[in-house]
């Protein structure tokens, strides 16, 4: 090397270490940013996640559903325009979760499944890791289950969902622990009361997740997996539990907290609306197993789940009510995935948000909304609606007009 080329290499080095540093600071700003959110502070706590104190009493959760990560760059996207195919790969994916979550500041993000489409994904490990950085980047807590196309790579479901509950800032776990049960994933978050409020130490909002499989292992029953007796009694031993808690000393509550439920494939029960009782589209037929294994009836029977929330049919992002749990849809977010040129990805958002006593004091949860975002010029949030609130658990009411 002659010492001119010398010289200019070392400028380039050091141009390109001055633009590293650069993107460092950018991101350990934007994450304190993200964590002096909400005042009093919606950060992780060990054991678990809190709602935000001061003027908010909110906790929020981004859905990101299908994602379909494959090997970044190289892969390109499925249903644009023509005109928007040369430019757009997995790295569109990737923009629109920092999009999403820049103009969100969710306390929790949760992926749904389809993480990755295996089929595409050359080193499944690799995929993942590119798939869920912008959440272990941006130090958000996240947590996820699997789909039906997270396997078809190079780590089996297992394989997977150990892969994901070794990464940096996730809450996922494999299985509870000393339980003999079906599928990997299957775990529970609690969200405490607000700090210093007489329920900071009880989980006020109960979040349960769930791998509902990939597909009928069971040669006379074709198609998609389903949620088995084993997962079904894990979970209602959990609710019933979490029920006890809350309601026992000390600060005994009269009603459950409520409880959200996140899985990839929708309940055969999703089918039971049209336009005229749901909120959003139903562009494409509800492509659950072909049998009822009864988890909608488990639920409804356990009493504190207010909503579900399911990915898997892109083109479907409705929520609906039926005997008290709204059934809801993401939408599809990947670009990497089948949708519909024209019609946005996108990602649903939940708030739930705290009663304040007349002296006050944050209590328990007193209504849970919902909206989605598009990714759009604007990020338009559409289809806002109120998926629950205090005092009208269960009962029958008008469907709520969209706002
Ligand atoms: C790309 O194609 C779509 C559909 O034909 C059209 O609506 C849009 O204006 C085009 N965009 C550009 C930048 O040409
Ligand atoms: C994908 O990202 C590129 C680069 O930012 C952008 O030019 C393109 O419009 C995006 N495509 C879509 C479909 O959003
Ligand atoms: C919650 O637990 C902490 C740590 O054990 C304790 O200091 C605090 O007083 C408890 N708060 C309430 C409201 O029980
Ligand atoms: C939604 O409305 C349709 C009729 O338009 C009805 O058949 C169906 O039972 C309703 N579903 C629910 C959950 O109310
Ligand atoms: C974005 O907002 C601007 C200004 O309000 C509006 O003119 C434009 O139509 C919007 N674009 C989209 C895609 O919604």
């Amino acid at each position: 090397m002659d010492s001119f080329s010398l010289l200019f290499s070392s400028l380039l080095l050091l141009i390109l270490a001055a633009a590293a540093a650069d993107v460092s600071v950018d991101s350990r700003e934007e994450r304190s940013a993200l964590q002096r959110r909400g005042e009093g502070g919606a950060a992780a706590t060990p054991g678990g996640l809190r709602f935000s104190g001061g003027r908010r009493g909110e906790f929020k959760i981004l859905q990101v559903a299908d994602m379909h990560y494959a090997d970044g760059k190289s892969t390109g996207c499925l249903d644009v325009f023509p005109n928007q195919t040369a430019t757009c790969s997995d790295l569109n994916t990737t923009a629109f979760v920092y999009r999403v979550i820049r103009a969100e500041r969710p306390d929790l993000v949760v992926f749904t499944g389809d993480n990755i489409f295996g089929f595409d994904a050359t080193d499944a490990t690799k995929s993942l890791d590119m798939a869920f950085a912008p959440a272990v980047t941006l130090e958000l807590p996240w947590a996820a289950v699997l789909g039906n196309h997270d396997q078809e790579s190079t780590l089996s479901r297992e394989g997977v969902m150990r892969h994901i509950v070794r990464m940096r800032h996730t809450l996922s776990r494999l299985n509870p622990d000393g339980t003999d049960i079906d599928g990997f994933g299957n775990y529970n978050l609690e969200v405490y009361g607000s700090e210093g409020s007489s329920l900071a130490n009880k989980s006020v909002l109960n979040l349960y997740f769930l791998d509902s499989g990939d597909y009928s292992t069971v040669p006379s029953i074709p198609g998609y997996g389903w949620i088995k007796p084993s997962q079904q009694l894990w979970f209602e031993r959990t609710s019933s539990r979490l029920q006890k808690e809350y309601m026992s000393k000390p600060e005994a509550q009269k009603n459950a907290a409520p409880g959200l439920v996140y899985f990839h494939i929708p309940l055969p029960e999703y089918s039971s609306f049209d336009a005229s009782n749901f909120t959003g589209v139903r562009q494409e037929g509800i492509s659950s197993a072909s049998i009822n294994s009864g988890f909608f009836a488990t639920m409804v029977e356990a009493g504190d789940v207010k909503a579900v929330f399911t990915g898997h049919d892109h083109l479907n992002d409705f929520c609906g009510k039926l005997t008290g749990i709204q059934l809801c849809y993401a939408g599809g977010f990947g670009y990497h995935a089948y949708g519909k040129a024209g019609w946005s990805r996108r990602a649903r958002v939940v708030s739930a948000y705290l009663e304040k006593s007349v002296d006050g004091e944050w209590r328990g949860v007193k209504s849970i909304k919902t909206w989605k975002r598009l990714d759009d010029q604007n990020l338009s949030t559409i289809d806002s609606q109120v998926l629950w609130s205090k005092g009208n658990n269960g009962r029958r009411r008008k469907r709520s007009t969209k706002n």
